[in-house]
């Protein structure tokens, strides 16, 4: 980021105030409020931070009119067609593709760290069966941070880190996949190192001692191509908690469990469960699209049309329409038929002329067709938001790192209070 010669002005009570204004590599341009409070005493206010951008990063450059997301300057369509999941976690966390011999390295690193200390079994006997994945996901990833103390001073060295990275990336399909065995009371599977990383997850979740599985190619590349598309995407919720807990210095380790957390509401990545249990009570209510379209629309009916609607994209999602071809060609080659994917394609056809939708720029994001690509390859559908994760953690761990290396101060917003003013205590008997 360069700061440019123009300024903006502020005028307020009788003084003017020269505003720095900031430029990124895309030439999107910010004002640099930093030191507007020690100069005027304002701040500025802006819930849900809508136009406030919190940090400088050289990851990920999003367009949100113009339906551009590139990692590391890469497209996603690129990398989604051409590349492998730890090929692209590699680009985001390090910054450039790897060369043969640095992938190679990875992978082995990788593979070799994805086994998980025997008492996480008795970490997961502790949860109730029907305990949600996420839950599980978010308290086993800190618990890493006791099987791993030397992880909890992420200051101190750089290879720690390192260390600490290697084993997030090795370890979470060997936990997530335990999560989903322990709420099913199936035995865990162990990982198996001659696999890749979909492969071995997969044999994790769907084998058992009793039957050899092997995991089917075309479920592997699907779940590779939705793994990169959900890799990385700049300041979300998730990334902001993950990156404002760890401003406190906190572990890497307790940022990406806060961030797993900040994932799990259905208003960010847990929408991909809510998107398949809206369209199922839509299916199991006679499959009226235009009732729920008019249920959408009404200010008074607490339904949203989830799947639906982002902050940032006001064109189109790229991600969503790589998603829709990809699982039409899921659909078609393992043979599998939807009925939801119809109910999915009636709501889309509609709302996408549907001038509420139309003016409010509301158009299928992300989550509104990855559950059904997870639902086809046999994912279940409270998982959802756990395959979102670990498609997300090279995203949370590479941002993170940044912000670590900036050497960024602690994340503490400010606020208007507009609560009572000073006023004496009052004694219990006389209230
Ligand atoms: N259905 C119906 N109306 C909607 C929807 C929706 N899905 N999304 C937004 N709107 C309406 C709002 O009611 C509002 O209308 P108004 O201007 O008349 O008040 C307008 O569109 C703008 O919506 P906001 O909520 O202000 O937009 P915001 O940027 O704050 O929210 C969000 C974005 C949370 C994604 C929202 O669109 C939503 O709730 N979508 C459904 C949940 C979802 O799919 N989340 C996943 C997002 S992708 C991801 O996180 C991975």
């Amino acid at each position: 980021m360069a700061e440019t010669a123009e300024t903006a002005e502020l005028h307020f009570n009788g003084e003017v105030y020269q505003i720095p204004v900031v430029k990124g590599t895309e030439n999107e341009k910010a004002l640099d409020i930093s030191k507007l409070r020690g100069q005027s005493g304002l701040i500025t206010l802006d819930a849900g931070f809508k136009n406030t951008g919190s940090t400088q990063s050289a990851i990920t450059f999003l367009d949100g009119e113009k339906g551009i997301l590139r990692y590391r300057g890469y497209t996603i369509e690129q990398l989604a067609e051409n590349a492998s999941f730890l090929e692209v976690a590699y680009l985001i966390i390090y910054g450039e593709l790897p060369k043969a011999e640095q992938l190679e390295h990875w992978r082995n690193d990788i593979t070799y760290h994805t086994l998980i200390h025997e008492d996480f079994k008795v970490l997961l006997e502790g949860f109730p069966s029907n305990s949600h994945p996420m839950g599980v996901l978010s308290s086993l990833v800190t618990s890493l941070t006791a099987f791993y103390p030397e992880s909890l001073d992420p200051v101190r060295s750089s290879n720690e880190v390192d260390m600490s990275i290697i084993r997030l990336m090795a370890k979470l399909p060997t936990i997530a996949a335990w999560a989903y065995k322990n709420e099913i009371g199936q035995p865990l599977m162990y990982p198996k190192n001659d696999l890749d990383y979909c492969g071995n997850f997969l044999k994790m979740m769907f084998g058992t001692p009793a039957e050899n599985y092997e995991p089917n190619p075309v479920v592997i590349s699907a779940l590779n191509k939705l793994l990169i598309l959900h890799a990385e995407h700049e300041q979300n919720c998730s990334t902001s908690t993950v990156r404002i807990v760890g401003s406190s210095q906190a572990s890497l380790y307790a940022s990406v469990s806060a961030g797993i957390n900040a994932l799990w509401g259905p208003l960010h990545g847990g929408a991909n469960q809510a998107v398949i249990e809206m369209l199922e009570a839509i299916k199991a209510d006679g499959g009226d699209v235009n009732k729920y379209m008019a249920k959408a629309k009404d200010k008074n009916d607490p339904f949203r049309l989830m799947g639906f609607g982002h902050r940032v994209y006001k064109n189109f999602d790229p991600r969503a329409r790589i998603i829709k071809k990809a699982a039409d060609e899921v659909l078609s080659q393992l043979g599998v038929k939807d009925p939801v994917l119809e109910i999915a394609k009636g709501l889309e056809e509609v709302a996408l002329s549907d001038p509420y939708f139309v003016d409010r720029k509301l158009y299928p994001n992300v989550d509104f067709y990855s559950g059904i690509i997870y639902r086809a390859l046999g994912i279940p559908t409270n998982m959802f938001t756990v395959m979102f994760a670990m498609g997300r953690l090279p995203g949370w761990i590479a941002q993170w790192k940044e912000m670590r290396e900036n050497g960024e101060p602690i994340g503490r917003p400010r606020q208007v209070y507009t609560g009572e003013n000073a006023r004496e205590y009052v004694s219990l008997d006389k209230r």
